[in-house]
Formats: structure tokens, sequence, C-alpha cells
């Protein structure tokens, strides 16, 4: 997690705003050290005044139990205690500031730690997930839970289980080693479509402190997007020591020897300087179509469950990619997402292994690496402008959830003409183009190689 320790809490209240006289009535609070609950902290409070019927169906706390329990103030002075000099954290944290900060200054205390917002961070994070309220949260991250909301001590401990699995999946999925509060903090405040490039920012930042202290193996090397195995129900695809791993590259791009392709071989390269047998698919040379929604692939006993019934080009190469040890697809962004060919294949090789069950499953039954190449003609600004990332980051989930580990390389402002001269062009000035070219597609040829190196190391 970082070098710090949080306090994740949670109110109960009266009602929705401490400036209409509303005061709290429950307090629930998990201590996380080392991205783990260490301590816990939960007291009813008595606010001096009843409470509505509809507060009382709404946290099952009634006028009765509220009786007896001991003043606002004397739990705040033990609570104030609790969350000592520690980070804070809530979900939706403004609510739960607000009454804080009230509280506190009933009793002339003032609180001087940071907030950070679990719900705010969690948009940036899942943008795909159906909600962003804890239950729902709970529900698609499978997080721990008793069943029990709106209760304050439940609450806080669920925003702490989704705390540390955020913590986790940036770890996982962005290469970050540490997660400062911070990054937690800034993740909040930027825009969605900012947030893929700041976390990349924040990994490389990370990695090169590392390079520059350690030197690095690819052993070591971190890995990105990986469903735990218990989550996922695949085998790790183990090393295999006597036979050659098998590398599929697919080819999105109607050209074989431009940008997408040279980054695709460049893969290929890093995969078989590791040992591993590869292959290039160029999907523009192959005759097929999308998914037809025939839906035999969701057959109950059918001979085709799990599998793609259509027979064409495609056939072929499902297989292989099934039998592979890990595959990279690589496509231009055209208008904003993949290629149609792409597109259509996509279909062809996600929806046979979606076991339509709550939550969704994968039939993919091994567990291996995949990798998605980008080019395009935009910069990484821009992208991140024009919205690029959500598409991005949805097929990498795909990807990661399918087949059990994705990673995403992009490279942008690509050549996109032989000759700049002969095509009707303004959009930027070419010689900067061709200079990019001599000068940056190198470094993401680079960065294309270790991919393919690390689309073959073990699995955990
Ligand atoms: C039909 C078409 C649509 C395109 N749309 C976009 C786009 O929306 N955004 C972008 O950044 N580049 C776009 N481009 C540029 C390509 O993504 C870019 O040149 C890419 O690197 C081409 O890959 P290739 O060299 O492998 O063919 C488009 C190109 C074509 C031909």
């Amino acid at each position: 997690m970082g070098n710090y320790s949080i306090v994740v809490l949670d109110f109960e209240t009266t009602g929705l705003s401490p400036d209409y006289g509303d005061r709290v009535i429950e307090v629930g609070a998990v201590l996380i050290q080392d991205n783990e609950i260490v301590d816990r902290f939960q007291s009813l409070m008595n606010p001096g005044k009843r409470i509505s019927s509809f507060i009382e169906n709404y946290t099952g706390i009634t006028n009765e139990m509220l009786k007896s329990a001991p003043p606002v103030a004397e739990v705040m002075e033990r609570f104030a205690s609790f969350i000592s000099q520690h980070h804070l954290v809530a979900h939706n944290a403004s609510f739960d500031r607000r009454f804080l900060d009230s509280e506190l200054r009933r009793i002339n205390l003032q609180r001087s730690q940071e907030f950070a917002c679990s719900m705010l961070v969690s948009r940036r994070l899942y943008p795909e997930a159906p909600s962003h309220s804890l239950e729902s949260l709970v529900n698609y991250k499978k997080l721990k839970t008793t069943g029990v909301y709106h209760r304050a001590l439940a609450d806080a401990e669920m925003t702490g289980h989704l705390w540390i699995g955020m913590i986790n999946d940036l770890k996982s999925s962005f290469q970050i080693d540490a997660v400062p509060f911070s990054v937690m903090q800034s993740l909040s405040k930027i825009s969605k479509a900012a947030t893929a490039g700041f976390l990349k920012r924040v990994a490389e930042e990370q990695l090169s402190q590392a390079i520059s202290s350690a030197p690095r193996t690819s052993a070591s090397r971190p890995r990105r997007n990986e469903a735990p195995a218990a989550e996922t129900g695949q085998q790790p695809t183990a090393r295999k020591e006597s036979k050659a791993m098998k590398v599929i590259a697919i080819n999105g791009s109607p050209r074989k020897k431009w940008n997408t392709a040279t980054l695709l071989e460049k893969a290929l390269a890093g995969a078989k300087s590791s040992g591993a047998e590869v292959e290039i698919v160029h999907l523009y040379d192959l005759n097929f179509k999308g998914c037809q929604s025939c839906f035999a692939c969701k057959l109950k006993n059918g001979a085709s469950y799990g599998t793609c019934a259509m027979n064409d080009d495609l056939t072929p190469l499902l297989e292989k990619i099934a039998a592979a040890d890990a595959f990279v697809l690589g496509s231009p962004i055209y208008f904003g997402t993949v290629t149609g060919e792409m597109r259509s294949f996509m279909e062809r090789l996600f929806f046979p292994y979606l076991a339509y069950t709550r939550p969704p499953t994968t039939l993919f039954k091994k567990k291996i690496r995949a990798a998605f190449i980008y080019t395009m003609n935009v910069s990484e600004e821009m992208m991140a402008q024009n919205n690029y990332p959500v598409h991005i980051n949805l097929n990498e989930a795909v990807l990661a959830r399918t087949f059990g580990a994705a990673e995403t390389l992009c490279s942008f402002e690509t050549l996109q003409f032989e000759d700049y001269d002969k095509v009707v062009f303004s959009y930027c000035d070419p010689h900067e183009r061709k200079k990019r070219h001599e000068t940056v597609f190198p470094d993401d040829c680079r960065k294309a190689f270790e991919l393919g190196e690390r689309l073959v190391q073990p699995l955990p």
C-alpha cells in the first residue's frame, strides 16, 4: 500500500446535513495497515433527539437503541483518539467529512488529516461497473460482506475491503509498486479520461526509480491486470522448460508492414528471444464475419458450448489461440476504436468464452497472458480527450477476465503516409511526424519487444 495507515470510516446520521442540525447516531471505522484491517471502532451515539421512522427503517437503528447509547460528545472524544493522525477514507467522503468536522467542532477539536473518497476513486478505476454505490461495488468486486448495509461498522469494513482491492488492482493493472495516499487522492480529482495517462506516469516514475536503484531482471518485472486464479477458476500455464511456448500475434491493420504490424513483430521478437515459438496472423488475409448471434456457444449441453460454432477462416485461428500460451492483438485506431476486422474478430474470440452466470465467468480453461497494441494518429493527450481509453481499458479488462492477464501498449502520432507530399494533409507538420518516426517509434518498438518478453513470463 505504501508506508502509511488509514482509517476507513462511516457515519449513520439523523439526516442529510449537519447544516440543518442533523447529528451522527453511529460511527464505525476500520484501521488499515500494510493493506490489512488491523483494528475496528464502533459505537452507537445518543444525538439527544428522536430519529425519524425513515432513518429507523433505513438503518435498523431504533430510538429505543439510542436511548441507552452514550452521548455523541463522549463517543467522538474516543473516536478522535482512534483516528489519531491517520489519513481518512470514506465512501462518498464529502458526506462523512461534513459530519466528522461538525461533530469535532462541537467538542472543540479540529481535523488535520487528509480525506480521500473511495467512491470517486472507484469511478476512475472501474468505469465499467454498473454503479458505484457501496453495495453495487461489493457485488461487482465480489468483496467480503456480511450482507448488512447502512450500519456503520459493516459499511466501513466493506469500504475497507474495497480500498484494499483498489490498491491491489492498481498495483497489478498499472505496474505500480506502492500506492501513496496522494495518488489515491489525485485519482479522485482527475477526469476519467486522464486516469490511464496519470497512472501510466505514476508507474513509469516508480519504474525509473526502481531501475536507477536496482538492476532489472525479467523475473521481477511487474505484471499488469492479472485476475487471481482463485477469482477466475483458471489454471496458470506453467512455463514449460521442455516444450517451447507458443505465442500468436493477430494484426488488425490492413497494412502488413506498417506501424501495427511492426510493433507486433517486435513483440514476437521479444517472445522469441525468450524461447517461444511465434506466429503472426493478418486478419485482412482471412475471410470471416463477426458473431452471428446464433448462441450455439451458449446452449445447455450443446456440442459447441464455449466455442464458436461458425466455420470460416477464423475457425483455425480461434483454435490456435485456444492452444497458445500467450497472444497479442494489434490494431490501428479507426474512428476512436479498433478496426472493423479486429472488432469482428474480438466478438468471435470473446463471446464463446463468456458464461452468462451472475457474475459472468470465463469458460477459457487455462490462464494465459494477453496483450493489445494500438497505434494511432493522435497524441497521448488527445487520446484521453477523445475518450479512446474507454474502449482501450474495456478491451484490457475483457482480455484479463477471459484469459487471465492482460496489458496494453499504445503508440501515438504514428507515421501514416509514405510520402506526405502526395496527400492533402495539414493536420500536423509532416517533418515533425517523420522525425518522431525516427526518434520515438524505435522506443515504442523497444517497449513492444519488452512486452513480448513479458508475455512468456509464467503467471502466478
Ligand atoms: C479509416 C481510418 C480511420 C482512422 N481513424 C483514426 C482515429 O480515429 N484516431 C486516430 O488517432 N487515428 C486514426 N487513424 C490513423 C491510424 O490509426 C494510424 O495511422 C495507425 O497508426 C495506422 O496503423 P498502420 O500503420 O498499422 O496501418 C485512422 C486511419 C484510417 C485509415
